[in-house]
């Protein structure tokens, strides 16, 4: 048996459009969520590749899992079968771990290819007999799986530019993260679907240079420590993927009233405090807040009432 792990990640500046292959249209930046993470594990079998769960994200996520382990499969000229078994976990603050619920828009997507890549290549290797191929290497297969999943072969910060990925050093490289979450259950519209219906939007016009630009903006500031400058370019690129959803055609959404109500009481929070954390969302309508390690006590305030 093989196993592997892979961490979810959060983009600042979010992967949204793409081509063949998952060729993302714009440039994206993420930060990895060491608390999140999914768990793969592959065990040989005579018939068929076949999949297990725990995760059971229904038949045709399921079929586009099992899809990918069949490509790598092919690449390495394998013919063995395998049983996989994939498990989304969440580490708890006890030291525990729960698991956490696929297609809410909490990054699962990407830990759990990345791990089926990460444990498939494990598994090549040693039937093949031969090398492991580079984090990079592993990194652009998976994203043929799912484009996000390419970012969570780097820690902490990984750059994502057209086929390539690579790890990123940000002055500030150690940040707290949390997950506001307002609701877990499978969303209407996949984020693979989002990236085909936003190139209807005419908002798509010019998105790969704001992409640019907050990129370069956003470096500046945190390597420049201007915490509340990288919140505002964050807080903008999130709302520059919504109004896409928003304006594509048929139009889309994810944002709930709860989210409204969390997303301003954190600008309300901001503007009292002169100090907040950066806040970012997916494609779903639970919130991403980042924070710098000084800012414990004041993460507590804004958390209390939803801990
Ligand atoms: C909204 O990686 O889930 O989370 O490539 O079709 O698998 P596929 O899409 P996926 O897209 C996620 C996009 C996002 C923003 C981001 O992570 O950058």
């Amino acid at each position: 048996m093989w196993t592997a792990t892979a961490p979810a990640n959060i983009a600042l500046i979010k992967y949204m459009g793409k081509g063949e292959g998952n060729i993302p249209r714009n440039v994206s930046l993420s930060y990895t969520l060491d608390k999140f993470y999914t768990e793969v594990s592959l065990t040989l079998t005579s018939d068929c590749d076949k999949y297990v769960g725990p995760v059971e994200p229904g038949p045709e996520a399921t079929e586009r899992f099992i899809n990918h382990l069949k490509y790598i499969k092919k690449i390495c000229g394998c013919e063995d079968f395998f049983i996989i078994s994939s498990g989304n976990y969440r580490l708890l603050a006890d030291g525990n771990t729960a698991s956490f619920p696929h297609s809410a828009g909490i990054a699962s997507s990407a830990s759990s290819f990345a791990a089926l890549t990460m444990c498939a290549f494990k598994a090549m290797s040693d039937l093949k007999g031969m090398p492991l191929p580079s984090l990079e290497q592993q990194s652009s297969v998976s994203r043929v799986g799912s484009g996000s999943s390419c970012r969570s072969f780097f820690s902490p910060w990984c750059l994502w530019m057209g086929e390539k990925t690579e790890k990123i050093d940000i002055r500030i490289d150690k940040l707290l993260t949390d997950l506001v979450v307002v609701d877990t259950h499978p969303k209407e519209v996949s984020s693979s679907r989002a990236h085909e219906l936003v190139s209807s939007s005419l908002l798509m016009n010019g998105r790969e240079k704001r992409a640019e630009i907050r990129l370069e903006r956003l470096l500046t500031a945190l390597n420049g420590n201007q915490w509340e400058s990288a919140y505002q370019i964050c807080w903008e690129e999130f709302w520059d993927m919504n109004a896409l959803f928003e304006t594509s055609v048929p139009n889309f959404g994810y944002m709930q009233p709860e989210t409204m109500r969390i997303l301003t009481e954190i600008r309300k929070f901001w503007k009292q405090n002169g100090d907040g954390p950066i806040v970012t969302m997916d494609a779903g309508p639970n919130v991403h807040l980042l924070w710098r390690t000084d800012q414990k006590n004041l993460r507590d305030l804004l958390l209390l009432p939803y801990l």
